[in-house]
């Protein structure tokens, strides 16, 4: 592991969920173009975001890293990635304020166009074909023409995730993600119900804050931190050749940085310790991370502590653990008494998704809230019981009001699912489940 290292060394070694692209010159020629074109994030906000991270390892901050499964080139909108923001916002500010601890926001956003499967092919109505992999590879019309891997699409995912990003930076900078605006968060569907009605009462509370410090002499106007947030964008570095190409020297420290998103991990599916996935993210100097399953043994993830994180730089390095709220309490106490013995500072993030899917009544993916739930609180408690810090959560989730998820406040059912299943890949909460989610959060964070 420790030879070498460039932007490509990473094709020397195996790698998984690597799309089989058939036109090998238009691959080579969307790299390339790629790679002329400017870089989406900068090397100095990756290093805030490190040390911001730094504190949520010790204990000092919580992360919130949340958006959809896969984003969608069909659903590109203002309106969609404004009412994606609003939900972060909103579930942000309620796990800020009742728990007075700052909450880092981290899109799963402007970038997270890859997927990994479980196989390379599906069957569609008996029609075996090669499977969908994200917008950044293929379509998910289900023909054999649109399944094929398309490098095209590496340049279209570039252009929508700066466009993307663009617009982020506007509204988490320009004043839409002012706390006086806090309120206009609650999209309507939300609003009715009872978390919503419950965030609009934390609302107030917050305006009559804001209006008391005021009162009080202190200057509420003048202060930035009031009227706008950090927001650092993630997405799995799957697709290596794209993310190949977006990394660049930084002028300033000499070191490489991915410059397609803030923070990249990788997968389940992609982190074998001598993988080229592993490889390619040991030499960039994002913040990174690697998602860990009930299977992960203590020694597999101090493994990649030490391939990740050498020099043991808080922040650097985070593991979300997807284990099943059936696994959780089993699975996850031995992983942080390893590396809290070892002595890495990792932050620790719960996906209490990916291990709780399941196939619905009606044959749809789906996720149960109360499981989701489940696995958060197990995450929490094996934190408490090992002396460790629940660093934060990582959620599947859409501004939208769809119906992919079952339960939470207005209970959905398998029936219900119909109404509106619109992901791509993986149900996602919606506004709803996660204002709800967001809260029940903030009362485990809090109750100890
Ligand atoms: N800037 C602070 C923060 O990010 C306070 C803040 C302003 C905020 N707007 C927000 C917090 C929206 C959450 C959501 O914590
Ligand atoms: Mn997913």
């Amino acid at each position: 592991m420790t030879s070498e290292w460039s932007p490509s060394s990473w094709q020397s070694r195996p790698a998984a969920q690597q799309p089989p692209w058939p036109d090998e010159a238009g691959l080579e020629r969307a790299i390339k173009h790629i790679g002329s074109l400017p870089p989406l994030v900068f090397a100095g906000e990756a290093r805030a975001l490190t040390a911001q991270l730094a504190q949520v390892a010790e204990g000092q901050a919580f992360l919130l890293q949340a958006g959809d499964c896969a984003e969608s080139f069909d659903a590109f909108s203002a309106d969609a990635i404004r009412d994606k923001l609003k939900v972060i916002l909103q579930m942000a500010v309620v796990l800020t304020y009742s728990t007075g601890v700052p909450v880092l926001k981290v899109g799963r956003i402007a970038g997270q166009f890859a997927k990994p499967r479980s196989s390379p092919t599906e069957t569609i109505e008996g029609v075996e074909l090669p499977s969908f992999r994200g917008h950044m590879v293929n379509d998910i019309v289900p023909t054999e023409a649109a399944r094929v891997p398309d490098p095209e699409r590496l340049v279209q995912a570039y252009h929508q995730s700066a466009a993307t990003l663009n617009l982020l930076r506007a509204f988490t900078k320009g004043g839409f993600a002012d706390l006086s605006r806090v309120h206009q968060w609650n999209q309507e569907f939300v609003a009715s119900s009872p978390e919503g009605r419950r965030y609009d009462r934390m609302a107030d509370h917050i305006g009559r804050a804001l209006r008391f410090m005021a009162a009080c002499g202190i200057d509420t106007v003048s202060q930035p931190s009031l009227h706008e947030v950090d927001f650092f964008t993630s997405h799995e570095a799957l697709v290596l050749g794209y993310e190949q190409a977006l990394t660049r020297e930084d002028s300033i420290t000499g070191r490489w940085y991915d410059c397609s998103a803030h923070m990249l991990w990788i997968g389940e599916r992609s982190r074998q310790i001598d993988g080229a996935h592993v490889e390619f993210l040991r030499g960039v100097d994002n913040p990174v991370g690697c998602k860990v399953g009930p299977g992960a043994t203590a020694d597999e993830v101090l493994a990649l502590c030490e391939a990740l994180n050498p020099d043991r730089v808080p922040g650097r390095f985070t593991l979300i653990t997807r284990m099943g709220a059936g696994q959780i309490a089993t699975r996850l106490p031995p992983l942080l008494a390893a590396v809290r013995d070892a002595g890495h500072p990792v932050v620790w993030a719960c996906d209490p998704m990916h291990g709780n899917t399941f196939t619905s009544d009606t044959g749809r993916k789906t996720r149960d809230f109360d499981a989701v739930l489940a696995e958060i609180a197990g995450f929490f408690a094996a934190h408490w019981d090992e002396g460790t810090w629940p660093g934060g959560v990582h959620i599947e989730l859409t501004g939208e009001d769809v119906t992919e998820c079952l339960g939470g406040g207005d209970a959905l059912g398998h029936a219900d699912l119909d109404d509106r299943y619109e992901t791509m890949c993986d149900p996602r909460l919606n506004g709803r489940q996660s204002i709800d989610l967001a809260f029940q959060v903030a009362e485990l964070l809090d109750r100890h």
